[in-house]
């Protein structure tokens, strides 16, 4: 063609007969954040090369050729001292040119066989799965954290609370093994999607596969994969197993922002019942009282990215006709900054958890207010033999005369709580005290000290998740 212009892209300019537009060039590149995904993106190309070897596509000249080219890029791009170019468009084409440019015709020869199709989606799944390894090692250490707190807090009485009105006297233990039971179900939903990725979709070609021999097991083996995809099609256009990503991460972040909430509450001087450490905390450029609970706030805000998201990914994916759309690439960013968040709001957390000053007075007469004993009152009359209901009617009376008399309902006298029902005697404020009340609840899960130690034991011994 004699009007042919000359390409910068020789990765697929042949077709062409102009250049790309320069907006469009920049529009369309990926590089500038797919870049992080080199480790994975050689690691790849590495597989790649010893099985077209193996099969006897590539001789031995080339493959050694490419394995050490492969090595001097990484270094290369770890050292900082790789160009990337947003005329090579994303991260394949950047380490593909540079490595023809360092080996000549073997560099060429990489790309038999394979598509970026086919590449990208190896890629994004070995970049996760290493991403979910560090997210879970920062969960576990968040959890060691709040097992330590539960344990050294197993007998901190503060009220419990439904509606955020108190409701019956809980441990302080008990509070923080609550939170660790959200973590341990986010471990494993993690996990559980790590093994759903883990599965290899190179040799999926463009979208159809490929005509040479191929031998897929070879190189999901050599890339750590349990087993090859099982059909071409959607092994190139699905990203499913980044949107469960990014829906374990929005849970996460969710009970991790209800955690944060708590942690502001709990700091407030109205709640009191416990004291951040400074280091933790961020002062006023105006109010010079003021020390505020930064990092919580932080990450309950921070939910709010990680939910926008998971939705940005599900509403990339919807609709999406078989088999790859350059829609795709939008995958990375919301992917990224999940990574991203997550990890941060982790660290943050398993840094300052450990490190909350627990106020044990405060919470103690805060959990006296508010009648937290009544339904213990109320249990006091069943084992006397008066129906629940009817029990439920006394204990109604006297809280009402503790209203009238600002008093809480282990303050009556025997005499005043006697007007209420006969079946009433002076072991009453054995259960009538906040100690009675968490010991009573001893049973597998209830508020107990005694069960508190034993959740904490039994989690020291399964480990933090499963
Ligand atoms: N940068 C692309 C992505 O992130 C790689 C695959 C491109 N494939 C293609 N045929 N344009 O999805």
């Amino acid at each position: 063609m004699s009007n042919k212009k000359e390409q910068t892209n020789t990765a697929w300019g042949g077709r062409f007969t102009e250049q790309t537009d320069a907006f469009v060039e920049a529009f369309t590149a990926s590089v500038q954040f797919d870049q992080r995904m080199y480790k994975q993106d050689i690691a790849g190309s590495r597989a790649h090369a010893k099985m077209l070897n193996k099969i006897s596509i590539l001789d031995k000249n080339d493959l050694v050729a490419i394995l050490v080219g492969l090595d001097t890029i990484e270094q290369e791009i770890a050292e900082g001292n790789f160009v990337w170019s947003i005329a090579r468009e994303d991260v394949h084409m950047n380490i593909e040119a540079r490595l023809t440019e360092l080996i000549g015709d073997a560099g060429k020869r990489l790309h038999t066989g394979r598509s970026r199709n086919d590449q990208v989606a190896t890629d994004i799944r070995l970049y996760l799965r290493e991403q979910i390894d560090f997210i879970c090692a920062e969960i576990k250490r968040l959890q060691q954290g709040m097992l330590d707190i539960a344990e050294r807090e197993a007998a901190t009485i503060m009220p419990g609370f439904t509606h955020l009105q108190v409701a019956q006297p809980v441990t302080f233990g008990h509070h923080i093994m609550a939170w660790f039971e959200m973590l341990k179900r986010d471990a494993s939903r993690f996990i559980d999607c790590q093994k759903r990725m883990n599965i290899s979709p190179l040799g999926a070609a463009a979208l159809a596969g490929t005509s040479y021999p191929i031998d897929r097991e070879f190189t999901a083996k050599e890339l750590g994969f349990s087993a090859p995809t099982q059909n071409s099609l959607d092994s190139v256009s699905d990203r499913d197993f980044a949107i469960e990503f990014c829906s374990a991460s929005a849970l996460l972040l969710t009970h991790m922002s209800r955690m944060s909430e708590e942690l502001v509450m709990w700091s407030s001087a109205q709640f009191d019942f416990i004291e951040l450490p400074d280091r933790f905390c961020t002062g006023s450029s105006i109010m010079p009282q003021k020390k505020n609970p930064d990092v919580p706030e932080l990450v309950r805000g921070k939910t709010g990215r990680v939910n926008g998201n998971l939705v940005s990914l599900l509403t990339l994916m919807k609709s999406q006709p078989l088999a790859y759309n350059k829609d795709n690439q939008e995958d990375k960013e919301p992917l990224f900054d999940t990574v991203d968040t997550v990890l941060g709001c982790l660290r943050a957390f398993a840094d300052m958890v450990p490190a909350i000053i627990c106020k044990s007075d405060n919470m103690y007469k805060a959990a006296k207010q508010g009648f937290s004993t009544a339904t213990d009152l109320a249990d006091y009359l069943v084992c006397k033999d008066l129906p629940f209901r009817d029990a439920h009617e006394v204990v109604g009376k006297a809280v009402a005369m503790g209203v009238e008399t600002g008093k809480d309902l282990s303050e009556l006298t025997l005499e005043q709580l006697q007007q209420f029902s006969d079946k009433i005697d002076k072991d009453v404020f054995d259960v009538l005290t906040l100690e009675g009340s968490v010991e009573s609840r001893n049973h597998v899960g209830g508020t107990a000290p005694e069960q508190v130690r034993k959740a904490i034991a039994l989690a020291r011994k399964e480990g933090t998740y499963n």
